[in-house]
């Protein structure tokens, strides 16, 4: 316990996995946190995290000296101790990769505390002054993410993920600075690692393809037999679902506990009479009815899960976190079912999220710090990463020779910029500190017109580089949110989707239509952010927490009569978002956006010279 009265900093941390991170909170105040790969460049970086440490330290003008613990986000040898039992319960099947992970942990992952000690003392120039290294359990850390930055002095906690040491899916409840797991369910009964495996059999990558089979699943012929037939086969086969929402998998269809894929493709393929799609296989409507399928499942499982949660904690708010909680469609049916008054979901609710949940459970359990519950919430709305000054930005552009116009009134930019948007450009919008999670929340985005109906095919395959199909978010002003959707709730994190307002809606195409059809038929006077299904995964923009992205809106708004725009990551497929000013502009150059946008300086890519350095790159699946 500590006794003194300095201010208690923590770093947490989470590496080697995927999406490595660093968050440092100061007494209990969140001050920075950002994932690795940012830095390196690396999609889903699960090196250890030395960029995000220097950032999270520079940040608050810290030495890693200065630190009062360091906190990793799972318990490496409990891990370990799963790894074991699970390949000796099914030796000798998967000899080679039990060699190889033998390999990786005898290697350094046993040895956890040394290796961060090293890791760290290449960091600090004194290496005899690091800080206590502390362990949380993986979904402690999790939970710990979900609760203690929430708005709720009390609530429900679910975490939800593929696995951690044991742990794969948690029911906790958190009060005041205490939080108390209360049932738990284990490897490798997982709803992460089922969703997953749904996700590899419809061609997608395991840890990153998963958004992909959510927007794959409103191409489904909701109600149709098929999808009731797909249902019934996961339901008789694959998965022994309770009613309390714990599963059992039946493992003779997973390959995931010794082997290096998520299904036994033979038995699946057995089961569903489809091949498990490549890349070259177009996406038929049978994938997209078992997309649905796995969807409509998983949101069974989780309004299970929450049902329990209630009767286990009668609390009346939940909140939630682990990698399954990055699923909106899922997180949307427990809102709408009403079983809690309010849900709150940590914006990195991913393992990176694990590196700031961490640095909380040891602030408010290792240390027993008392927690002040923040108003709305204490992430001030997830920009907490880094930012450059305009200063910074003239530098670089004056030496590269880039041609800009710099407003001394951002509310004149606004203006201008808002008129682009309403003729049809696209912009690249770049402000202030990087966001934290995987959403990028009107920092570091790009944005477009939301009535365009040939805008979301333009911005997937110009700008983005990627799938057709792929739907795009709506950022609206947060007091407009019912004018166009049917909610009463905000969603600043874009981790709910809400119906388009029926008085929006136009007829879909019918459901024989081809995918192109259906696609290019406007489905809403908002065509470019509405789902098959008259859904949008939505961000509601609140003028407090970011003011100048909610004025851009209002100024678009002032002109159109619209309060809403596209939003979507600033970056192309392959490829993490876009932290620096340098990198905001070679992705401009490199693609086929109309202007970018850097503080209160504008870029016209036709007075652009050095136009893409290269042709646009053919980029691997993200
Ligand atoms: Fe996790």
């Amino acid at each position: 316990m500590s006794t003194s009265s300095k201010p208690l900093w923590i770093l947490g941390i989470s590496a080697f996995y995927h999406d490595s991170a660093a968050a440092l909170i100061i007494d209990g105040n969140v001050i920075a946190a950002a994932s690795e790969e940012r830095f390196t460049r690396k999609k889903y970086d699960q090196s250890f995290p030395r960029n995000a440490i220097v950032y999270c330290l520079s940040e608050a003008h810290l030495s890693v000296s200065d630190l009062d613990a360091i906190v990793f986000y799972d318990k490496p040898r409990k891990k370990f101790g799963r790894l074991m039992a699970t390949y000796m319960s099914h030796a000798p099947r998967g000899v080679e990769n039990f060699v190889a992970a033998m390999r990786e942990w005898m290697g350094k992952k046993l040895f956890m505390r040394r290796l961060i000690r090293n890791e760290i003392a290449q960091i600090s120039s004194s290496a005899g002054a690091i800080p206590p290294i502390l362990f949380s359990e993986h979904h402690l850390s999790h939970a710990a993410s979900a609760f203690y930055p929430s708005p709720h002095t009390s609530a429900a906690i679910l975490t939800i993920d593929g696995v951690g040491e044991w742990a794969t899916t948690t029911i906790g409840r958190g009060e005041g600075d205490r939080i108390t797991i209360l049932k738990e369910m284990h490897f490798p009964h997982s709803i992460g690692l089922l969703y997953s495996a749904f996700t590899s059999y419809c061609g997608f990558k395991v840890n990153s393809g998963e958004y992909k089979l959510m927007g794959l699943a409103p191409y489904g012929e909701s109600g149709s037999e098929r999808v009731a037939h797909y249902k019934k086969l996961i339901l008789e086969n694959l998965v022994d679902l309770k009613e309390d929402g714990s599963l059992f998998l039946n493992m003779a269809y997973f390959d995931f506990a010794i082997g290096s894929r998520t299904c036994d493709t033979p038995m699946w393929e057995k089961l569903f009479a489809i091949p498990q799609r490549k890349e070259e296989i177009p996406f038929t409507q049978e994938y997209m009815d078992l997309a649905l399928a796995a969807q409509e499942i998983t949101n069974e499982i989780m309004l299970r899960l929450a049902k329990t949660a209630k009767a286990l904690t009668g609390e009346r708010c939940l909140v939630m976190a682990g990698g399954v909680a990055l699923n909106c469609v899922s997180n949307s049916y427990i809102r709408v079912s009403g079983i809690f008054d309010d849900i709150w979901i940590q914006p990195a609710a991913g393992d990176a999220g694990g590196a700031l949940g961490a640095a909380f459970a040891a602030h408010h359990i290792y240390f027993g710090k008392h927690r002040i519950t923040a108003k709305d919430d204490a992430m001030h709305g997830s920009y907490l990463g880094p930012s450059f000054s305009n200063e910074e930005t003239v530098r670089h552009l004056k030496k590269e020779h880039i041609p800009y116009h710099e407003y001394e009134r951002f509310d004149r930019m606004c203006v201008d910029v808002a008129d682009m948007l309403a003729n049809g450009n696209v912009v690249g919008w770049f402000q202030g500190r990087m966001e934290w999670g995987p959403r990028a929340l009107g920092n570091r985005s790009i944005l477009a017109d939301a009535r365009n109906p040939e805008m979301q095919k333009r911005l997937n395959l110009k700008i983005k580089f990627r799938e057709g199909f792929r739907p795009f978010a709506p950022s609206v002003l947060e007091e407009d949110t019912a004018t166009y959707f049917e909610t009463r709730h905000n969603s600043p994190y874009m981790l709910f989707t809400a119906p388009v307002h029926e008085e929006r809606r136009k007829p879909s195409a019918p459901q024989n239509a081809t995918v192109s059809e259906r696609l290019n038929t406007p489905r809403s006077d908002i065509p470019a952010v509405t789902h098959l299904d008259y859904s949008a995964r939505l961000q509601t923009v609140s003028r407090t927490t970011n003011e100048r992205f909610w004025s851009l809106i209002n100024a678009f708004k002032q002109q159109t009569g619209y309060g809403l725009v596209i939003n979507t990551s600033f970056n192309v497929r392959g490829e993490p978002i876009v932290c620096t000013p340098e990198e905001a502009l070679r992705c401009f150059l490199d693609t086929e956006m109309d202007y970018l946008v850097l503080g209160n300086m504008l870029l016209d890519k036709r007075e652009q010279k050095t136009v893409s350095r290269e042709k646009p790159r053919a980029y691997a699946e993200d």
